[in-house]
Order: structure tokens, then sequence, then C-alpha cells
């Protein structure tokens, strides 16, 4: 029989549990990201936790015992702001000298740091944050994107709790250091790349230059500077961020191996992708539903996100995406915001303003699904088991380009060097039946887990709460120095070694050879 203290000790730590207070930080604003997070913190509140949410995307109908800081008009929103005339003009020089795509990864994640900067030096001043940062919690859950600036504010306000880092994509290139797992660039693809696990020299050796400068340039260009920002707001030192970031207890990454590829994992670093799902059903608008019901060969979806406008795009690309969707003989329904209330109808593509994207993807007339490889919309399309034309822009997208169709998902191509041939080949591949049936079964193969991702996620959070420091999910990696952790040390002595028993050894032999030499002129000498 268990002693009554034990059962005192296992009461109160279910209970700490029931009633935790928690706190979200998400100080970026990009909706897709807090799509990602919102039914997380919702479902923590509804199992009775006390949550605090500071994010730029403030819920609708808040669950009991769920408080919102809205960061709303700190900066501007992420939603359909991205000029598609951008992707559009491919640098023909740079393209034949081969480091055209690098510039570009390079060139891209720059508005990234503007973006930190600008939202650090607003929130440092926001008082709303700074009152519920003096609060007491029993964890922080914190957005892992292009920003610590809330981990160094979190400081400056005495906050002690353990912190969960949540990523609405694979982990960005600095975060990996922080909980101590390895992303060895030999096999470990970068999140701007198009690669897959498996790479040829010239890939690894772009992977491997990149995956260093990601991490430099996230030191320099953001990291440092936010410091200095807190710094200067509250007029004293604080420790460097990079220390606070590498006291992470547990990391939520939006993905899962069987659709974004093979990557090391540790206790502490858990896949949740497809934690966003929304399993009540949205109702379908009537014109739409008469428009897939009415196909005779099934529906394609075609929608570039939230964050692409598409209708920017320029016209003779435009007339490239016409001409080959008008040659299939199933319809389309296109995603771009010019258009009318109902939908705009010429001959089999319906252009319509907004849609119920997961609703679409489920319903059984769609049979295939156009995307730019947002995580996001590729989660929801491979749920539903619908195979993908993928059109990476920026970010994460080629990426996931490439693992989608390394695992039968889909295919992908290039949007800058797309025509109508690439685009219909493309078309085809998708729509083709062993496609429809690859993707099926990988749909088949993502659903099948232990748990359903958001109780996962919820799970371990809760997990973090009842033992903390107590039971540690990270690898002690993150404390070693670049020279331990890749054993330079260890290389260095060991090259060091060899090399003075080489000495040694030919030192040996030059006297064995010359004790022999001696004794057979000496036997000459005899004769
Ligand atoms: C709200 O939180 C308090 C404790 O912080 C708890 O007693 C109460 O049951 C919670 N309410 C709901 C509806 O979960
Ligand atoms: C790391 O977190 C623990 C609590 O989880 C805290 O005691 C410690 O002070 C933190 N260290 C830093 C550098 O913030
Ligand atoms: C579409 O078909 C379904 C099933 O046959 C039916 O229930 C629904 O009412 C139809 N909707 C429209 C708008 O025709």
């Amino acid at each position: 029989m268990r002693s009554l203290p034990v059962l005192l000790l296992a009461f109160f730590a279910v209970h700490n549990v029931q009633t935790a207070r928690i706190l979200g930080l998400f100080p970026h604003s990009g909706k897709s990201h807090q799509m990602v997070f919102d039914p997380l913190l919702r479902t923590l509140a509804e199992r009775g936790h006390d949550v605090t949410v500071v994010s730029f995307f403030p819920i609708k109908d808040p669950p009991a015992n769920y408080t919102i800081v809205s960061l709303e008009g700190i900066a501007t929103l992420g939603l359909e702001t991205i000029d598609l005339s951008y992707f559009d003009s491919p640098n023909k020089v740079l393209k034949v000298l081969g480091i055209e795509k690098i510039l570009k990864q390079i060139t891209e994640f720059q508005p990234l740091a503007d973006l930190a900067l600008g939202i650090c030096s607003k929130i440092v001043e926001f008082n709303p944050l700074a009152d519920v940062l003096k609060k007491s919690y029993d964890v922080l859950l914190v957005e892992n994107f292009n920003s610590d600036c809330m981990l160094g504010l979190a400081h400056v306000y005495g906050l002690k709790a353990p912190y969960i880092s949540l990523s609405s994509s694979a982990l960005m290139q600095w975060s990996p250091d922080r909980i101590g797992v390895t992303d060895n660039p030999s096999y470990v693809p970068i999140m701007s790349s198009d690669f897959t696990s498996k790479m040829n020299f010239f890939q690894r050796l772009e992977n491997t230059v990149m995956n260093v400068y990601y991490k430099i340039w996230y030191r320099y260009a953001i990291q440092l500077k936010e410091k200095a920002i807190i710094e200067k707001r509250f007029g004293r030192r604080i420790p460097d961020l990079q220390e606070f970031a590498k006291n992470v207890s547990l990391a939520l990454v939006n993905t899962f191996h069987s659709m974004n590829g093979v990557r090391p994992l540790l206790p502490g670093l858990i896949e949740v992708g497809g934690m966003h799902l929304d399993h009540t059903r949205k109702p379908i608008p009537h014109y739409m539903e008469r428009f897939l019901n009415e196909s005779e060969h099934g529906v394609v979806l075609f929608s570039w996100g939230s964050l692409i406008k598409t209708a920017s795009i320029p016209k003779y690309k435009e007339d490239i995406i016409v001409n080959a969707l008008s040659k299939l003989k199933q319809r389309v329904i296109w995603k771009y915001e010019d258009s009318d209330e109902e939908g705009t109808l010429t001959g089999n593509i319906l252009k319509v303003k907004w849609i119920p994207q997961y609703e679409l993807l489920q319903h059984p007339k769609v049979i295939a699904f156009i995307g730019h490889g947002g995580l996001l919309g590729m989660t929801e399309a491979v749920s539903a088991g619908k195979p993908m034309l993928i059109v990476p822009f920026y970010g994460d997208q080629p990426l996931n380009g490439a693992a989608a169709a390394a695992v039968g998902l889909g295919k992908a191509i290039s949007y800058a060097d797309m025509s109508e041939k690439t685009l219909l080949e493309g078309l085809q591949s998708v729509l083709s039946a062993e496609m429809r049936i690859s993707a099926r079964r990988a749909s088949k193969i993502w659903h099948d887990r232990l748990a359903d991702p958001l109780d996962t996620a919820v799970y371990w959070v809760e997990r973090v709460i009842r033992w903390g420091d107590q039971d540690p999910l990270h690898s002690t990696a993150r404390d070693l120095t670049f020279i331990e952790h890749n054993l330079l040390d260890v290389a260095a002595v060991i090259l060091l070694a060899v090399i003075v028993l080489i000495l040694v050894l030919r030192i040996v032999l030059y006297q064995i050879l010359r004790v022999l030499g001696a004794s057979m002129s000496k036997k000459e000498k005899l004769h």
C-alpha cells in the first residue's frame, strides 16, 4: 500500500496541473503561425488552466480563464501582403553562376530581422505586456521564430518559470543548438533549401555554408540587437539572450516525419504536426458546393495561402496558369482575392475570394491541391489524403515541397520558370491514379500515431508543468563549446598521438636497420 505522503504528493502534482498558470508569448505578426498555436492554447484553457495569451491575433469567443493581451496595432499584419511580381525576375547572370538560389535565401531572411527589431522596440514600451510579465506563472509558451526579445523581457520583469518553445514550421536554423539536437548539415537540410536528407557533394557544400551562415546571421542581425534594445530601454545590462534561449525545457514543432522527412529528435523535441487541424466541419458555401456537385471529373483546389496576394500576379503568368488549367477535364476552384461575391466563373475555373480550405480538401469531389508549400495547407492536404502540386515561393516552402515529393505526396515545380508545359505536366502527374493512391497511403501513415497531435502537445506541456527541471528533456550538447561538440580537441590529441607514434616507429626502425647493417658489415669484414 502506498504511504500517505506519496498519495498527498500525487494529489498535489495532479492538482497543480489542473490549475496551472500558463503564459503564451507570440510576438510574430504572421497569421498562419498563430493558427497553429491557438488550438493548443484554447484546449489548455478548456482543461481548466489559467491561460494568458499575448498575440497579434486574439481569438474570438475565448473560453473561461483565457486572458488576451492584444498586440494589434504594434506592427502591420501579415495577410495577403506578398506581391507575386517579386518572385518573377530571377537574375540570369547569378543563375549561370549557380548562386542565384543562395542569394535569394539570404535576401529573403533580411526582412525577418527588420520585423523582429521593429516589434521588439515597440513591445519593450508596451505597458499591458509589462503588466502580465510581472505576474507569476508555472510555464511559459514562447514562439520560436525570428526573435528572442520576449525571453529578455521575461528576465527583466523577474519571471522565473520553465519555458516551452513552439514552432509553426520545422526548427529554424538557429534553434537546434538551444535544445542540443544535432543538425549535421551532411544529412539535415536547412530550412530554406529545396534539399532532402540525401544530398550530393555540391548540395552538402551549400547546406553546410548556409547552416553556419544563418546561425551567425541570427546572432548578429537579431539576437545581439534585441539585447541592446532591451538594455537601452531599461538602462541596465542583461545576460546574453542565447543563455535564456538555451534554457528551453521542451520544443514543439509543427512537423511529422512521414511528411517532412526524418530528422534527429530528442525526448524534448516533439513533432506535433497536425495539431492545428479543426475537427469541427465548417459549412461549404452553397454556390461552391453546387460547383463541386455538378463536376463530372472532380475538382482541383488551388490556393497560395493567406500571405500571398494572388491578384498581384503578372498578366503573362496568369495567362500561363489559365491556359494550363483550362486544358484539364477537371474543374478548378482558385482562391483569388479579386473575384465576385459568389465567385467568378470562366470556363472550368471558379475564382473565389475565400475558401473553407480544409473542408474542401476533405470533400470527395476534390481530387488534388495546387498549393505553395506552406505547412498549414500541406498538412491539411496530407490529412485529407489529396495529392499536391507545390509551387514554392519563400521560407520553408521549397523544403516542404521537396519533402512532399520525396514521400510520394505530390510534385514541386518552380514558379520563376513556370510554363504552360511544366504546369500541365505537373498537374497530370499529380492527377494520375498512381499519385492519388500514393497520397492516400501517405495520409494513412501520417495519421497512424500513438495519440492525436493536439493531445500529444497538451500531454507534453502538462508534463513540463508537473516536473520542470526535475525531468530534463534536452541533451547536454547545448552546453558544449564548438570545439568540444565537434570533438576537435579529441581529434587533435589523436592526431598528435599518431604523429608521435609514427616518429617513434621511424626512429626505432632506423636504429634496428643501423644495428643490422653494422653487424652485416662486421660479418663481411670477418670473411
Ligand atoms: C478557472 O481557473 C480557476 C483557478 O485558476 C479554477 O478554479 C476554475 O475552475 C477555472 N474555471 C474553468 C471554467 O476552467
Ligand atoms: C533557467 O530556467 C530555470 C528554471 O527552469 C531557472 O531557475 C534558471 O535561472 C534559468 N536560467 C536562466 C539563465 O535564465
Ligand atoms: C450536393 O450533394 C450532396 C450529396 O449528394 C447534397 O446533400 C447537397 O445538398 C448538394 N448540394 C448542392 C448545393 O447541390
